[in-house]
């Protein structure tokens, strides 16, 4: 097994996706004569019961090489020079779980080739916990920060739909993008820090000409919100219980853009607009998209591979009660 290790270790490095195409139609071949011969050839017609179990075992063996070889190729074609990079734009806030949050979020990331993940603080600098956080999670990563204006942050009594949340910290983002990334080939998306993001959701966005859309789950106080599609499969208007007439009446965790849309628009920033819940669909028209330009994903937008989850406020009123053990400092 050590010596099949090596070589699998030294074919990942140096073989070609030509090369690599070929072991595996090979091996898939050779697997299936070498169980057809002792088929035929070695094992009675009243076989033992040992033998079934020893072919069995052969045969789980063969397919876990065939799915090795399979994953192999994948990850040689994901790791093509060409794929357009996904740059996943968090705004985040210094709370009990946001180390949680970020956790979960980068163990997702972690598994997608060619992901940048610009990470961007509501704050006046960077925090410890996320400089430390950040270099050790496996992702590409860039790391800014910006404040919320006071009189733009929601006060304790107003209701959450008052005031739009992670704004400066999107258009931050933007700017950064358009200043760094302008010859990069890429789409961009906003997930925010607390929700859920399928793997799939990745691959289905990378390709985006200008704008992708699908469905988001848990959201707007129904199960799911959708675009809704005509028979050509075109977007002709919205699943949504809030603001129907919204041009695009989306969640944040809804679409993804081309990259160029943005670097080509270089005024366009996220902007609440006199009225609320205008963030996305302000955006969207800003960067003089049309509902024709829209490419749905997810199977015709029949797959929710997002959710717009929220953690519940951790409760830590009984870290009052611990005072004869003492504190430390560690980070949570
Ligand atoms: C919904 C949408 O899904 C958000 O994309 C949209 O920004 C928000 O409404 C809005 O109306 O502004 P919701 O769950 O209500 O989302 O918002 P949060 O998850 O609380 O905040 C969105 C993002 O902004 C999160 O990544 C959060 O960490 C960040 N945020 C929140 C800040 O950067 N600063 C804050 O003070 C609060
Ligand atoms: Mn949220």
């Amino acid at each position: 097994m050590v010596i099949v290790a090596r070589v699998e270790r030294f074919f990942t490095r140096k073989l070609t996706m030509k090369a690599l195409f070929i072991l595996y139609i090979a091996s898939t071949f050779l697997g299936l004569f070498w169980i057809g011969f002792n088929f035929n050839n070695n094992v009675p017609q009243n076989s033992s019961k040992e033998d079934i179990a020893f072919l069995t075992k052969r045969l789980i063996e063969l397919e876990k090489s065939e799915e090795h070889l399979k994953s192999l190729i994948k990850s040689k074609e994901t790791n093509n020079e060409d794929l357009p990079i996904i740059f996943v734009v968090t705004p985040t806030h210094s709370r009990l779980e946001q180390k949680a949050e970020l956790t979960r979020l980068c163990q997702c990331f972690m598994h997608v080739p060619k992901l940048h993940w610009i990470v961007v603080e509501d704050r006046e600098s960077r925090s410890r916990l996320v400089e430390n956080f950040l270099s050790k999670c496996k992702v590409v990563s860039s790391h800014l920060f910006v404040k919320t204006p006071d009189e733009s942050v929601l006060k304790a009594n107003e209701s959450r739909w008052k005031k739009p949340r992670g704004v400066q910290q999107r258009n931050v983002a933007l700017s950064y993008l358009r200043f760094e990334h302008s010859r990069s080939k890429g789409v961009v998306f906003f997930a925010d820090d607390d929700n859920v993001y399928d793997l799939e959701l990745f691959n289905e966005m990378r390709h985006t000409q200008k704008a992708s859309v699908w469905p988001v789950g848990l959201v707007g106080k129904l199960k799911y919100e959708t675009p809704v599609l005509d028979s050509q499969g075109k977007v002709i208007f919205w699943r949504t219980a809030w603001k129907g007439t919204r041009k695009f009446a989306l969640d944040m965790a809804g679409f993804a853009v081309n990259l160029k849309l943005i670097t080509d628009s270089p005024k366009v920033q996220f902007r609440s607009g006199r009225s609320i819940g205008m963030l996305e669909t302000n955006f969207l028209s800003d960067l003089n998209l049309e509902l024709s330009d829209l490419e749905p994903k997810a199977n015709g937008c029949t797959q929710v591979l997002v959710w717009h989850t929220r953690t519940e406020k951790p409760v830590i009123k009984n870290e009052g009660k611990m005072l004869k053990i003492p504190v430390d400092q560690r980070e949570v």
